[in-house]
């Protein structure tokens, strides 16, 4: 991979990303969190399958599914006495930007995006967690609409707080042992968070005009109901006026939809008709995807790359996107038709490669140079496997390989690509975002160079 070359395309890049942005309360599960909680809330804990944190219980049963089930999981507090309790009972070892919108707009800056980020809740605690990098924004509007540093345009709101359990494979609480490195989230849920955008709806033509490409994400923060006897079905349908309108205003604005993990059925249908529909294309990982099918289709559990292609697939069909992309911790795969050039795709999903071993490696991709760590890392065993499996399904399927990756089914091309798997993971939360806007950013500046 040429590092240099990807940095000079992604150098001439625009992006805007939205709307999601927290403080990650980051928490290393060790024994003194068992301590928290007793036997008989424990055994409670592995009957229940919550769908929020009402309880203790239910924070407990939460943590214990994700590290059983090896899934990356997020449940809303519905209970403000859950946030006094961790307040006073979990001392979390760091707090870090957190949201998709907050953690891909400062990896996309650092690595040289123009990167135009709104976010609602921009406090001076959370402005600060903003990266100092001269080419990161915020669409400020004052009459006009002017960008400037995030730090330079807070405000006095609240800040939203997410509390982030990661444990490391292997790892026990009580009798459960985590089947994989992981992370359990337990998500504040702000009255004030309701994805609308306030002053920059009267310039959304000018702010797409300035983008090459847009991430969307956070949609999964929407309460159900507002103290003001709103829904989040109001809301999702100003943003989904909003997207509609960026659409409108810039034909060549490519966008994708970064999922996230939403229990509520209705709404998680909601957001997929609304919004996914009218994006280009959906980035998930394994859960979120499994999440997504069930929507669709009686409940069922997808192990094989067989079973996430045909899932993908079916996601493609229903929804009408243009591309799905898939991280898993093996491989990446993404399918698609009327998409930018596939060899494009391809080459974003490398760079993502790196860029995700890197940052799961050391935590964090601070600087340009830190992807680099990622030329040590070994590609998974696993995910080559898992690639020869579809390789056979492609050819009795009479698909065609194009190239190592690339293929072709019935009238879509896929892309196949194996992680490099890192054995101590630093830290898990966020991983994802940076896969996902990684690729992403490569895709567009390829497709903007002319693939030079
Ligand atoms: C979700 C969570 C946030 C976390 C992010 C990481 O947005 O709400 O806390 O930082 O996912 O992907």
């Amino acid at each position: 991979m040429n590092l240099k070359k990807n940095l000079n395309l992604i150098k001439d890049l625009t992006v805007f990303v939205a709307y999601n942005t927290d403080i990650d309360a980051i928490c290393y599960l060790n024994e003194d969190f068992e301590k928290k909680f007793s036997k008989n809330e424990f055994k409670q804990a592995l009957k229940e399958e919550p769908k929020a944190i009402k309880n203790k219980v239910d924070l407990l049963s939460g943590i214990l599914r994700s590290m059983r089930d090896n899934n990356a999981e997020e449940l809303p507090i519905l209970n403000p006495k859950m946030v006094e309790f961790l307040k006073n009972n979990i001392k979390p070892e760091e707090k870090r930007m957190g949201g998709q919108a907050g953690i891909m707009s400062n990896l996309l800056s650092t690595l040289g995006c123009k990167t135009i980020v709104y976010t609602k809740l921009l406090s001076k605690k959370q402005s600060n967690l903003f990266r100092d990098n001269e080419n990161l924004f915020f669409p400020k509007v004052n009459k006009t609409l002017k960008l400037k540093h995030p730090k330079k345009c807070s405000k006095k709101v609240k800040t939203k707080t997410n509390w982030i359990f990661e444990f490391k494979k292997g790892s026990m609480v009580f009798s459960t042992k985590a089947k994989g490195s992981n992370r359990f989230i337990a998500a504040s849920r702000p009255e004030e968070i309701n994805l609308e955008v306030e002053k920059l709806e009267k310039h959304v033509k000018e702010l797409a005009n300035l983008c090459d490409c847009a991430i969307l994400s956070g949609y999964h923060d929407l309460k159900k109901k507002y103290k003001d006897g709103s829904s989040y079905l109001d809301h999702l349908k100003s943003a989904e006026k909003f997207l509609e309108k960026l659409k409108k205003e810039n034909p060549n604005l490519t966008v994708q939809v970064e999922f996230a993990s939403v229990p509520d059925r209705e709404m998680r249908s909601e957001i997929l008709k609304r919004i996914v529909s009218k994006a280009d294309s959906l980035s998930m990982d394994r859960s979120e995807i499994s999440s997504i099918l069930k929507v669709l289709e009686k409940e069922k559990k997808l192990t094989s790359i067989i079973e996430y292609y045909k899932a993908l697939e079916k996601i493609f069909e229903e929804f009408e996107i243009n591309c799905v992309k898939i991280h898993t911790l093996n491989y990446f795969m993404g399918i698609f038709q009327d998409y930018l050039n596939p060899k494009h795709v391809k080459k974003g999903l490398l760079f993502a490669r790196d860029l995700g071993a890197s940052r799961i490696k050391k935590g964090e991709i601070e600087d340009k140079e830190d992807v680099k760590i990622a030329e040590g890392i070994e590609v998974s065993r696993k995910g080559k496997k898992e690639r020869k499996k579809f390789e056979e399904f492609l050819k009795n399927s009479k698909g065609e390989k194009l190239e190592k990756g690339l293929y072709k089914l019935k009238d879509k091309y896929v892309v196949l690509i194996p992680t490099k798997i890192v054995k101590e993971p630093k830290r898990t939360v966020g991983a994802g975002d940076i896969i996902s806007a990684g690729s992403f950013a490569l895709e567009n500046a390829l497709e903007k160079s002319g693939g030079k």
